[in-house]
């Protein structure tokens, strides 16, 4: 069991994704979860609903959480129609750490992320994976990146799907979503206990890559030769 945490934009999909598929163990994307449920409510019109109405309205949803599509992150449907691209939007994502500091968003998707952990292991990404979820997880990540290199990666990613974002909008929106993610009283995001800590403002994705992949086999070391 690998948990990787960090902020938005600091290579966690990456990693992540990498790491499960030279292990051939599961991927966990649980921003995806989160963003899912997020989508549920903005099409319910129940983002500032108080939390008896949206547990309700989450037990009337039929979620299905599925594995991770290399590269893609896990294929999410609501009520048997795929959201996996939908849940990708920006306004998806900040809508998504506006709910995600509700205790009932939060209670609804942790035995649901728990499922995920299957024989032969599974690595985790997101905000409080390695402090609440898995909190017996042998490896623990916390990945970041400085907040310009972490926009100017969205930047990318958006302009590769044809997006004309700008930077200060991108810079705002996440530092917006950091401060959100921080503060809040529940699950806040921050370095768990005994994490390793890895900066990749300076890294390439490969060298991101290696570093990760240099954990993971000072952990099992019999993974080196694989
Ligand atoms: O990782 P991603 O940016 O897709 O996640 C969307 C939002 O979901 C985050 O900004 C964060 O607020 C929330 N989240 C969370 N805990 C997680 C994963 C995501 O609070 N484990």
């Amino acid at each position: 069991m690998i948990c990787i945490d960090g902020p938005a934009g600091a290579g966690k999909g990456v990693v992540a994704g990498d790491l499960a598929g030279r292990l051939g163990w599961r991927h966990l994307d649980s921003g995806a979860l989160y963003r899912t449920v997020a989508l549920a409510l903005l099409r319910g019109g129940l983002m500032d609903a108080d939390e008896s109405r949206i547990e309700a309205y989450l037990r009337e949803c039929r979620f299905e959480f599925n594995a991770a599509v290399e590269g893609e992150g896990n294929r999410v449907l609501l009520n048997g129609a795929d959201l996996s691209a939908e849940i990708r939007a920006e306004n998806v994502g900040v809508a998504a750490s506006r709910i995600a500091s509700l205790s009932v968003v939060r209670r609804f998707l942790l035995a649901r992320q728990r499922r995920f952990r299957r024989m032969p292991g599974l690595v985790a990404e997101g905000r409080d994976m390695a402090s609440v979820v898995f909190p017996d997880a042998p490896l623990r990540i916390y990945l970041h990146a400085s907040l310009e290199k972490r926009a100017e990666r969205r930047h990318k990613q958006l302009k590769q799907k044809g997006i004309n974002a700008s930077m200060g909008d991108l810079i705002r929106d996440l530092a917006e979503r950091d401060r959100r993610d921080r503060d809040r009283p529940l699950a806040p995001l921050k370095r768990a206990r005994q994490a390793e800590v890895l900066d990749t403002t300076a890294l390439t994705v490969l060298e991101t890559r290696d570093a990760a992949w240099r954990l993971v086999t000072a952990v099992w070391p019999g993974m080196a030769a694989g």
